[in-house]
This record gives structure tokens, C-alpha cells and sequence, in this order.
């Protein structure tokens, strides 16, 4: 997978993909990501990507024709058979989630944009497909969003994860229970089996694998009934 990603603080990208699960898939060459500064398309010598809002206003907007450039020089990059999605960051796109996730990881090629300042000129909409949000808030820009969603993403590529089975009975992936809804994973526990009192639940130290997965799901659904029940689908969901 190639991810560009287009941003005025290419600097921020330093140790977030310097780390972890994204720096091994980027050595494995499972993922190639560019960042671009978007300042490289801008046409005066000032390097200006900004500008006062139309209209009046606190803050500055950023500008459409640099992004236009560089959407146009990099989509360029993309071979025709290629699967891509242009994304743009922002608190009014929808709502993030692991769906996503696995839709965008089979994808081959994947632009970012983030905005900043203020936000963007309105006409930069129209150059994205798609337009994602993080959650119900404000940040100052879409370096941080574009970081989250590139990293859910990146270790879900085949081969990213030295166990992919890891990723199957995670929160909000499908797993065996799929047909009713995404499940909260079930608790886990790790050595000693007794802290202070506090006592792992005998059935995970029985070696009973058949009796361990029943508990397991068993825990998953309780939680997510209590904690997510909005996970849940109702017989008027599946119909
Ligand atoms: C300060 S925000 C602008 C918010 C804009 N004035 C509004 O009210 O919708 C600057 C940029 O940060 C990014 N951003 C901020 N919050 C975000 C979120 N929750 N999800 C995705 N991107 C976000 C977007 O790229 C946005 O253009």
C-alpha cells in the first residue's frame, strides 16, 4: 500500500511511523507512506497556502489551489488499476470507526489531506471522496486524526502483524458472534495469578481451551451489553 499525506508540519510524522507495528510494516515494504509539505505547491515565493476568509472572520483558510495541485501531481502517481481513496480530515466528516479501518487497509493507494487553521476553503471538499472524522472535537489540525487513522489501518494489511489472528476477536471486529453485532473484547489476565487477593478467574487456568472460548464469549457479550449496548444489533438490524 502507498499513503501520501499532505500537510503543513510534515514534522510531526516524526516518531509516531519511527515506531511500532507502522515502522515494521514500513520495513517489511507493506506500506510505503510520502509526507508531502504542502507549502512544495504553493505559487508565490512566500510559499503562501492561506488566506483572510471571504466575508470576513477570525483566522485564516486554507487555500484550494495548492491542494489541488498537489492532489492533482499525486494522483498522477497512481497506476490505473490501482484502488484509491482520496481522504480529507475534519470534525464535520463521518465518524471514524474499525469498519473503515478494514475497508481503507485493502485499499492500495490512500492521499491525506489535513487541514489546519481555521479549516479550509469549502472547494477542497469537492477534491476528496471521502471526508473523515476522529470523533466529537476540535483539534488543531489533521496531522493527529490522519496519524490515528493511518496507524488502525496499517496494522490490518495482511502480513503487518507476526499473529494476525490477533486482530480477529479485537473490540469492534468481526468475530464469531459478527452475525449480531461487533463485540467488546472479552477480559484478559497475565501472570500472577493472585495480586494482593485479586484473583484471576479459575476457568482461564483449567487448560480447558473449549471451556476458556465459551467463557470468553460469554464475557464478551456481558460487557458489551453493559458498556456498548449501541454494538449490539437488533433483529430489525439484521433484517
Ligand atoms: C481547528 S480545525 C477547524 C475546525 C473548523 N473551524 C470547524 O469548526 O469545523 C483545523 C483542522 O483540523 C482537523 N481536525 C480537527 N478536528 C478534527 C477531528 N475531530 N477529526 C478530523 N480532523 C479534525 C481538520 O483537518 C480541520 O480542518
Amino acid at each position: 500500500m502507498k499513503i501520501d499525506i499532505v500537510t503543513l508540519f510534515p514534522e510531526m510524522f516524526k516518531g509516531p511511523f519511527d515506531e511500532s507495528i507502522v515502522k515494521r510494516a514500513i520495513d517489511k515494504k507493506l506500506v510505503k507512506i510520502n509526507i508531502h509539505n504542502l507549502r512544495k505547491w504553493a505559487k508565490d515565493k512566500y510559499k503562501t497556502v492561506d488566506d483572510h476568509p471571504y466575508g470576513g472572520g477570525v483566522g485564516m483558510v486554507m487555500m484550494v489551489e495548492p491542494v489541488y495541485k498537489a492532489l492533482k501531481d499525486l494522483k498522477k502517481q497512481s497506476t490505473i488499476n490501482n484502488q484509491q481513496s482520496t481522504i480529507l480530515l475534519s470534525p464535520q466528516g463521518k465518524q471514524y470507526n474499525q469498519q473503515k479501518a478494514q475497508q481503507l487497509s485493502k485499499l492500495d493507494h490512500l492521499i491525506f489531506i489535513c487541514g489546519h487553521y481555521e479549516g479550509f476553503d469549502e472547494r477542497i471538499r469537492q477534491l476528496a471522496d471521502e471526508e473523515i472524522s476522529i470523533g466529537d472535537y476540535i483539534l488543531t489540525g489533521g496531522e493527529l486524526p490522519t496519524m490515528v487513522v493511518v496507524d488502525s489501518l496499517v496494522r490490518l494489511i495482511p502480513g503487518v502483524l507476526e499473529k494476525p489472528e490477533a486482530t480477529k476477536n479485537e473490540s469492534f471486529s468481526p468475530c464469531s458472534l459478527r452475525s449480531i453485532g461487533y463485540y467488546l473484547e472479552h477480559p484478559q489476565y497475565t501472570r500472577p495469578a493472585n495480586f494482593k487477593g485479586w484473583k484471576v478467574p479459575e476457568i482461564l487456568l483449567s487448560g480447558d481451551h473449549k471451556k476458556i472460548e465459551a467463557w470468553r464469549k460469554k464475557q464478551s457479550l456481558k460487557r458489551t451489553k453493559k458498556r456498548r449496548p449501541d454494538l449490539i444489533k437488533t433483529k430489525t438490524d439484521l433484517q
